[in-house]
């Protein structure tokens, strides 16, 4: 099993190892409060996030008419097909998968236990950080999900870490799909604007570029373990202009701002009441704006 993952030094810690986690992997009983331990992440860890990660799911699942865009459809209907979700959170795409194929296996991955205790039967979770090597075999499975990864991990780290233990774990013949969003936005409002500048410093602080979802794909090339990679990349809306889907996806973009209020008031050196001031503005003008993401999903299909 390759082990590949010597910690990079960077300006601010961004990721942990799972022994460093002070808690068990029974945390349901948490949910509601905010994971007190000296979070390295940029975000902060609490119910608020969960639900914005399961919303975003079903959000994801309309906007793409589906889960996956892999042609896997058969062979995970057929049974006996091993998937590896990485970095599941909550396990929401594990557990929606799960019920719709049931003669399949599901692997969900996290350095932080935030997915359920009770789970189906055909479903695993377990607790590991890519950057200590992942505990699989070589060749252990048949399609790798990948999704909402890139405030993480640097780019050093998705070229030199991320993609190659992935592609170590995928089977030939398998593919490897990794999904994500960019931290710009289209059709900025002043307020949004503001918040966007302040999400984008903190990430540089981190050595993350703010866009590198769009060069996932260029990663993964680069390993030279692919004979095709598929780029696709949606519009999301955020507000009633953009129906239903709109207001939900508005509802997460809030809950994200939310999860990052602590570095954005330190970098905009405001307080709570001007950071909510911010918000009021921000919710005010989305609409007016017609406020919209770029998101990139990228199927690829490992040489046999
Ligand atoms: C933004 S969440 C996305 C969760 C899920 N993929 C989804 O789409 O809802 C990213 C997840 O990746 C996990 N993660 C980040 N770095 C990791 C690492 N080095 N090893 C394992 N998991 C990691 C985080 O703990 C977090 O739960």
């Amino acid at each position: 099993m390759g082990h590949n993952g010597s910690k990079l030094k960077r300006g601010k810690r961004n990721s942990i190892s799972a022994a460093d986690a002070p808690y068990s992997t029974n945390i349901m009983s948490s949910y509601k409060e905010e994971y007190n331990f000296d979070n390295p992440y940029m975000m902060t860890i609490d119910e608020t996030q969960i639900d914005r990660m399961q919303t975003q799911h079903h959000i994801l699942r309309t906007i793409w008419d589906g889960n996956f865009s892999a042609p896997i459809d058969e062979k995970l209907r057929h049974g006996n097909f091993r998937v590896l979700d990485f970095g599941c959170g909550p396990a929401t795409f594990c557990f929606d998968l799960a019920s719709s194929f049931p003669s399949s296996t599901f692997v969900g991955v996290d350095f932080v236990p935030i997915f359920p205790t009770q789970v189906p039967r055909n479903t695993q979770f377990l607790v590991a950080n890519i950057m200590d090597g992942l505990p699989f075999e070589d060749a252990s499975f048949d399609y790798i999900h990948a999704r909402f990864l890139v405030m993480y991990f640097t780019q050093e780290e998705w070229e030199n870490v991320v993609i190659k233990e992935l592609t170590r774990l995928l089977k030939p013949g398998g593919y490897l799909e990794c999904y994500d969003s960019e931290f710009i936005w289209y059709n900025m409002s002043p307020s949004l604007e503001k918040l966007c500048n302040a999400v984008q410093k903190e990430l540089y602080a981190r050595n993350i570029d703010p866009l590198m979802s769009r060069k996932i794909g260029d990663f993964i090339r680069s390993t030279g373990k692919y004979e095709s990679i598929r780029h696709e990349q949606k519009n999301i809306p955020y507000g009633s202009w953009g129906d239903k889907i709109g207001e939900l996806s508005a509802q997460t973009f809030f809950q994200f701002f939310e999860g990052v209020r602590k570095p954005i008031k330190e970098i905009m050196n405001i307080n709570d009441q001007e950071f909510d001031k911010l918000m009021r503005e921000f919710e005010g003008e989305i609409n007016y704006y017609r406020t919209y993401s770029k998101n990139h999903r990228f199927v690829a299909h490992k040489r046999v």
